[in-house]
């Protein structure tokens, strides 16, 4: 492992109920799954899981609570060495779960979601962030006003330092909740996806990075990843990057696989690459995942 300094992932984990169907069952039948998982999930939480798989020392930000599904997802985080110590733990309230269907014919997977009544990280939980220990903060957008907040917390710290020790920041902005698009003017690289491209009005990865980079911050990198076509990004110089994806050669699972994308670029970059090779190398390690289920393996 490099360094002593953490990438930490800030946003949900929750419980993936994972049943594997070779054929989507049809709605009021009684069919049965090929097999069922319980997985750990959510996208901050299987960021940090690839991040950990690809080398890096690796901690979370987000709420856990009491219950099994809670000590599950707990000792699964310890099985990669995600370090906890930011997690708060509450007394009363329970862990989110998502109820999956993957259809392992198709690869498509359908995430019905619980939302959780845990509370997101707030602004005054990240007080408490030693910045010196993170050489990169990830935030999966939620609370995005809170959040904002945060990054500007980091914007404030790196402001009087050499580039070598500034805490360099993402967000990714997945879901299509206008709420959310005030984070595109935050943090060094932004992720949208496809969902959101298309809610902006866009048609095509290149459209919305092209369409979309007056809304990021100067000195910024905005990344769209388009499922099977790869991904597109600008960075700070302006200049368009492609990558095609590459499909394994069956598709099996792809549950997690933008959390993944989202992962292997982010370690690319925190390693100094450019950005043509962190959006391949980010292409590579997604369609190596959707040909796994879960996520070991895919180094
Ligand atoms: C995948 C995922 C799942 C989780 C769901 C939450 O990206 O994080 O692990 O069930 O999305 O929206």
């Amino acid at each position: 492992m490099e360094g002593q300094k953490r990438i930490l992932c800030v946003g949900l984990v929750c419980l993936d109920i994972i049943s594997l169907v070779d054929r989507y069952p049809e709605e009021d039948s009684d069919s049965r799954c090929l097999s069922q998982r319980w997985q750990r999930g959510g996208n901050a939480s299987n960021t940090c899981t690839v991040l950990a798989l690809l080398g890096a020392p690796t901690a979370f930000m987000g709420a856990l609570a009491p219950g099994h599904p809670a000590s599950f997802v707990r000792d699964d985080f310890r099985r990669y060495q995600v370090d906890l110590s930011l997690v708060s733990s509450h007394s009363t309230g329970s862990l989110p779960i998502s109820v999956v269907i993957a259809n392992c014919a198709t690869g498509s997977r359908t995430i019905l979601h619980a939302s959780s009544n845990l509370p997101d990280v707030t602004a005054a939980d990240f007080e408490r962030v030693d910045l010196s220990q993170y050489k990169w903060i990830h935030w999966e957008g939620r609370n995005a006003s809170e959040q904002v907040k945060m990054l500007q917390r980091v914007e404030d710290y790196n402001r009087n330092l050499p580039p070598s020790e500034r805490v360099q920041t993402s967000v990714e902005v997945e879901k299509p909740r206008p709420e959310l698009y005030q984070l595109l003017s935050h943090g060094d690289v932004v992720f949208i996806s496809k969902d959101v491209a298309k809610d902006l009005g866009f048609s095509t990865a290149r459209e919305a990075v092209l369409g979309l980079r007056s809304r990021v911050k100067e000195g910024s990198t905005l990344i769209c990843a388009w499922a099977e076509k790869g991904a597109d990004a600008v960075g700070p110089d302006g200049v368009l990057v492609h990558s095609d994806a590459f499909p394994p050669e069956k598709v099996v699972d792809t549950l997690g696989a933008g959390d993944t994308f989202n992962a292997a670029v982010i370690l690319a970059l925190s390693r100094g690459k450019p950005l043509g090779e962190a959006l391949t190398f980010g292409c590579q390690v997604a369609g190596r995942k959707c040909g796994l289920h879960g996520y070991d393996g895919i180094v």
